[in-house]
């Protein structure tokens, strides 16, 4: 039997990106969708509220936006139903609500589905703490299409954090540096963010010391691998016990 989707944000450029990748895969099936807009050309039934949907589902897919969280959590956490959260800009009380959620339900929240950008992190990790031991500092440059609400993106916070837990949480994160009239401290990660055109989105971690730089970089060419990426955390998450998962998780 497929695992059965409910897809928030279904009308939004990711959720029609996931509604067309789940058409074309027979372990999926979208049972319904969920947008505050109207759209076309879904074989699904669509509410405009999640509270209007009984639908039986296995998981919700969320790539929808902030305002609507605490409703998707409360009627998650109603259903039963696990939840793969990809909305990024949460609040820090969405996301303690969130966090609290996962200890009854299933729940994974990755700012980034990608393959390659959970990856980089594991090596992030790895490179982060001996480059900064050497005197490079850090700096993560973010692009994105000009439709993008939030800003830094998820990502670039998902990077920060990761490379900050590798320094043992001592650096503190600087987004803008008009106002400051000072030599660059060497605990802090510079974090800007651009936004223009119709990037899907493209990351850049410089580490930059005396006379040289090494930076790791990952652009997404199309926004294909956030969706394969969330339907494979569906599968994956359906049937599982109360946690807060990842796409560690997913991958290994
Ligand atoms: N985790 C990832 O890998 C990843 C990748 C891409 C985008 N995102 C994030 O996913 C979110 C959606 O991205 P997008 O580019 O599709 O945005 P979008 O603006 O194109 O789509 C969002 C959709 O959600 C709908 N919506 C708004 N409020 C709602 C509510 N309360 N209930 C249901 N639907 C609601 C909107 O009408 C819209 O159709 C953003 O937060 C974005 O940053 C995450």
């Amino acid at each position: 039997m497929p695992v059965r989707i409910i897809l928030n944000g279904c009308f939004g450029r990711m959720g029609q990106v996931v509604s067309s990748l789940a058409e074309k895969d027979e372990d999926v099936e979208i049972v319904a969708g969920i947008d505050r807009i109207t759209g076309s050309g879904n074989s699904f039934p669509v509410f405009k509220d999640i509270e209007e949907c009984e639908e039986a589902a296995d998981v919700i897919v969320d790539f929808s936006l902030p305002e609507g969280n605490d409703t998707l959590m409360e009627y998650a956490l109603k259903h039963s139903m696990p939840v793969v959260l990809c909305t990024t800009g949460l609040s820090e009380s969405q996301t303690e609500n969130v966090s609290k959620a996962a200890e009854k339900i299933a729940v994974l929240r990755s700012a980034n589905m990608s393959p390659g950008i959970n990856v980089l992190m594991k090596v992030l990790k790895e490179v982060a703490p001996v480059l900064s031991e050497a005197g490079f500092d850090i700096e993560i440059v973010e692009k994105h299409h000009r439709e993008k609400k939030d800003a830094p993106s998820g990502t670039a916070l998902a990077l920060a954090d990761c490379i900050n837990s590798a320094l043992d949480e001592s650096f503190s994160y600087v987004y803008d540096r008009s106002s400051r009239s000072e030599r660059r401290p060497s605990k802090e990660i510079g974090i800007s963010a651009v936004r223009g055109g119709t990037i899907p989105g493209d990351h850049d971690i410089i580490f930059a010391g005396e006379d040289e730089t090494v930076t790791i970089s990952h652009r997404a060419y199309s926004r294909k691998i956030f969706g394969s990426g969330a339907i494979a955390a569906a599968k994956f998450l359906k049937g599982k016990g109360a946690g807060m998962y990842s796409m560690a998780d997913v991958m290994s």
